[in-house]
């Protein structure tokens, strides 16, 4: 599947799922900014920059809190700026938080945060970046599955999921009827990044034994393929869709 010469957004792309998303695209052909926030991350994304331009693709990196709410405007700006470019293929809304909540401990900033990040900048991002797509253009959100899947302190973070997959099938509705634009969801199961770092090994082995597909954790590159895929015209004909990747962690 070829990504040749598309240009590509992808947040959260420092580090875990999201660098692992741009070097896929760019080994797929896509030239690529980074997303990030963290001064911390700045030498991880200057090492996914490097291993881009290693491939010969062009790569950017924008640092940036998602948080805010000029975020959509500072993203794309950069985009066109540092590309010069007109026109962007794709969108990667990978970024997102997660904090252990439990229900009785209910906290209203977790709460206004986790949405801010894992909601509202979604959507400011779309409404910025949507009308500066061709024809073709394709947002990709990586949700999860903890959208559909319950835990004891996944409220917060949950909820904001659930609510980022119901927009994106409007988005699939409003942007594919006016700009040919496809919206389609990856629902991860549990990934070994530093997202849940603070998990424990009773807990790991525990997500290793929910799996159908063998008998361990999943690897960043398990879900690079799909992203490729709903990035690339070989998707044309799909949208609005949520697809779990999680080796079948939800079956039961
Ligand atoms: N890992 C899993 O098990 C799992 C499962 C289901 C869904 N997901 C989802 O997959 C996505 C990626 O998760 P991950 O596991 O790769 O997480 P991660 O390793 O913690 O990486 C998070 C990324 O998001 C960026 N980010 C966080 N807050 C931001 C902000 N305010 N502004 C800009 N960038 C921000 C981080 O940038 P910095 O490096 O600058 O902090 C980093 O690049 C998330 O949406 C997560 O909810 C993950």
């Amino acid at each position: 599947m070829s990504l040749q010469d598309k240009i590509a957004i992808v947040t959260g792309a420092s580090r875990g799922i999201g660098a692992a998303i741009a070097k896929a695209y760019a080994k797929a052909g896509a030239h690529v900014a980074i997303v990030y926030t963290s001064p911390l991350s700045t030498e991880s994304a200057e090492s996914v920059k490097k291993e881009i331009e290693q491939l010969g693709r062009k790569a950017i990196l924008i640092q940036t809190d998602l948080g805010n709410t000029d975020c959509g405007e500072v993203v794309l700006l950069k985009t066109l700026q540092g590309f010069n470019t007109e026109i962007i293929d794709i969108l990667v809304s990978n970024a997102g938080i997660y904090k252990e909540n439990h229900t009785l401990e209910f906290d209203p900033g977790l709460f206004d945060r986790t949405m801010a990040i894992n909601v509202r900048a979604p959507a400011l991002l779309v409404k910025s970046i949507a009308p500066k797509m061709p024809k073709g253009g394709r947002i990709v959100v990586i949700s999860s599955m903890a959208a559909t899947w319950a835990s004891p302190t996944m409220d917060i973070y949950s909820a904001s999921k659930a609510a980022v997959n119901a927009m994106l099938k409007c988005w699939a509705v409003s942007l594919g009827k006016s700009h040919g634009i496809t919206a389609n969801a990856i629902n991860p199961g549990f990934f070994p990044t530093d997202i849940n770092s603070h998990f424990s090994e009773e807990l790991l082995e525990k997500f290793k034994n929910m799996q159908a597909i063998g008998h361990r954790l999943a690897h960043t590159d398990d879900l690079t393929g799909l992203a490729v895929f709903l990035a690339s015209e070989q998707s044309r004909w799909i949208t609005g869709e949520t697809i779990e990747c999680s080796g079948g962690s939800s079956l039961g």
